[in-house]
């Protein structure tokens, strides 16, 4: 991995109460309070992210939200946008996520307008892109994936583009306990810096990209010591914070290679 910072991202998409966020909170931040040497960002549900807010002030870990409207304010019943969560602490957001495509009927346009909207109000944009079994199969799995990352960030400056995270997320690696190989993680990750690059140059080596489906503490170790895959986006694995954290400690790179994993 050349000189970029490992990140370790939680997505609990829909699970956990209020009580449930903060009865988390306590245990992990007891857990990571020493880790220093990476970016750690729980996403939560819209209604956990006031109360951890509070759990989480003044600590290493960093909140994010799993969706945001494109528009500023208005008549958008049921939406939240960048503002409203820029207000509760958040600084990332999870941004075309498989399930928000699949089940949501998002679309490319959507996406690149959010994006858009996270960086202008100043919030990280996790982009998450990844292919379908079917596609896989077809021998398409880098065009497709290098396509939504160029219908999401064309027409953004060198200067946004380096303030976003990538995540690929192979559909069929998602909930299923089948991950990717490292060396299929790695051969994605790279065919996304190239078209990072081909969108931004030089600059495409400082962007961070995340590998997420089905991470767990035991696999996670061999994942980083790719050079193109910097860190996790994590799901079911996140949802314990012991077992959370106990992957984020086996997520530090060097530890790996010491290790000779
Ligand atoms: P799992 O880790 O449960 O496979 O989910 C991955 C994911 O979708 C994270 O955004």
């Amino acid at each position: 991995m050349a000189n970029r910072r490992p990140v370790i991202a939680g997505n609990w998409k829909m699970f956990k109460t209020v009580s449930e966020a903060e009865d988390y909170a306590v245990k992990f931040l007891e857990e990571v309070k020493a880790v220093t040497d990476l970016d750690i960002i729980l996403c939560a549900p819209f209604t956990a992210l006031y109360p951890l807010k509070n759990e989480l002030e003044e600590s290493i870990v960093h909140l994010g939200a799993q969706n945001m409207a494109s528009a500023d304010q208005g008549a958008f019943t049921g939406e939240i946008s960048a503002q409203m969560l820029l207000d509760v602490a958040c600084t990332y957001v999870i941004i075309g996520h498989s399930e928000r495509r699949e089940l949501f009927g998002e679309t490319d346009e959507e996406i690149a307008m959010k994006v858009q909207k996270a960086l202008t109000s100043g919030l990280t944009p996790i982009l998450c892109v990844g292919e379908n079994l079917n596609v896989r199969e077809e021998g398409k799995a880098a065009e497709r994936v290098q396509g939504q990352v160029s219908r999401a960030l064309s027409g953004l400056s060198t200067e946004d583009l380096s303030r976003v995270i990538v995540a690929y997320e192979p559909i069929w690696a998602i909930g299923t306990g089948k991950t990717a190989s490292s060396k299929d993680a790695q051969e994605m990750c790279a065919s996304i810096r190239a078209t990072l690059s081909d969108l931004m140059g030089l600059a495409s080596e400082r962007v961070p990209i995340l590998y997420g489906g089905s991470v767990k503490a035991d696999n996670i170790a061999e994942l980083m010591t790719e050079p193109d895959v910097d860190g996790a986006l994590v799901g079911g694995a996140s949802l314990d914070p012991i077992g959370f954290s106990k992957l984020i400690h086996n997520a530090n790179p060097l530890v790996a290679r010491v290790e000779g994993i």
